[in-house]
């Protein structure tokens, strides 16, 4: 009934300012933190395997509180996605992953503000000008698809206007709509450098406990112009991604986190599963529940595959 190929597949990648050579994610075997250089090598690799689109992540030599590098024209994800777009033409979609995370000193998904307790939390609002910043230059460097993973209220409106006013009217938008607060992003922090410096995602991330909650949040993201929907984990989540998907009919994606991808590796590592075998089982099983496209530290092993 249902086929994994290989043109499902989307590969995650980093890539990191001011390191000479490659650095291991320890918790994702497998992957790197990249240089530009192996970058575009691993990147040309994924497309020689057929693997049609590639999510970039950026780690900047220097954060500040507002994460100003996630917008720079110089900023490492601007130059990966010139180079790799110059490398690969129209063969492979380029998607920009947009956050702040990455690039901010605290951690956190977007600018904080101070309230009058005292407490620090996230300024939603204020965030959206950051966001708009971010998908216009990722756009301008050549992403073709600009994948919002902040989970701030608005912020496919936000972008969505961003990009038509600077002309990239055409430039898609992959919504993560349903984005759970899970401890399966464990070794993504790793990769990414990207965990809270204080406090946690459980103001802007979606309670695991909640499913109706995340058919309200896919219909604000379509209303607001979304293209594609995303739902984040995957396996622990496939009923709600088989509600998206019967729901709204979009085209719809899966994120395999990295913390399933290293519960898979861990335990083929020690013998106690086959990993190949778990690994297209799961992915097939993504399939089943709905997804269209399933992004996964898998491609690269299930590409040649399939
Ligand atoms: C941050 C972001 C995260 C992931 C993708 N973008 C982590 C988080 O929200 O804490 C997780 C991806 C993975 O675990 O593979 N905006
Ligand atoms: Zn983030």
């Amino acid at each position: 009934e249902h086929e994994l190929s290989r043109r499902d597949l989307v590969a995650p990648l980093f890539v990191k300012e001011g390191i000479a050579e490659p650095v291991p994610i320890s918790s994702m075997p497998g992957h790197h933190q990249h240089t530009l250089e192996s970058l575009r090598k691993e990147a040309a690799e994924l497309a020689g395997l057929g693997v049609p689109a590639l999510l970039l992540f950026g780690i900047p030599a220097h954060k500040d509180a507002e994460g100003s590098q996630a917008w720079a024209a110089e900023g490492i994800v601007q130059r990966a996605l010139r180079a790799m777009a110059a490398d690969l033409g129209d063969d492979v979609a380029l998607i920009g992953d947009l956050c702040l995370c990455e690039y901010t000193d605290h951690g956190h998904c977007g600018l904080l503000q101070q309230e009058a307790s005292g407490r620090r939390s996230v300024a939603n609002d204020a965030t959206l000008d950051r966001y708009r910043r971010i998908a216009v230059a990722q756009a301008e460097a050549g992403a073709g698809v600009i994948a919002p993973s902040g989970m701030m209220d608005g912020q496919v409106a936000a972008i969505r206007s961003a990009l038509d006013e600077a002309g990239f009217a055409d430039t898609a938008i992959l919504a993560y709509a349903a984005k759970y607060a899970s401890g399966l992003y464990g070794p993504f922090r790793e990769a990414a450098e990207g965990a809270p410096r204080f406090g946690d995602r459980t103001g802007y991330q979606m309670d695991p406990a909640n499913a109706d909650e995340a058919l309200r949040e896919v219909a604000l993201d379509v209303a607001e112009g979304a293209d594609m929907v995303m739902v984040k984990p995957a396996l622990a989540y496939l009923d709600v991604l088989w509600r998206v998907k019967q729901a709204f009919g979009l085209p719809t994606a899966a994120y395999h986190v990295s913390g399933e991808y290293a519960m898979v590796k861990a335990a083929a590592e020690r013998g106690w599963v086959d990993g190949e075998r778990v690994m297209l089982e799961v992915l097939t099983s993504i399939r089943r529940a709905g997804a269209d496209l399933v992004v996964t530290y898998f491609a690269r092993d299930a590409a040649p595959l399939l």
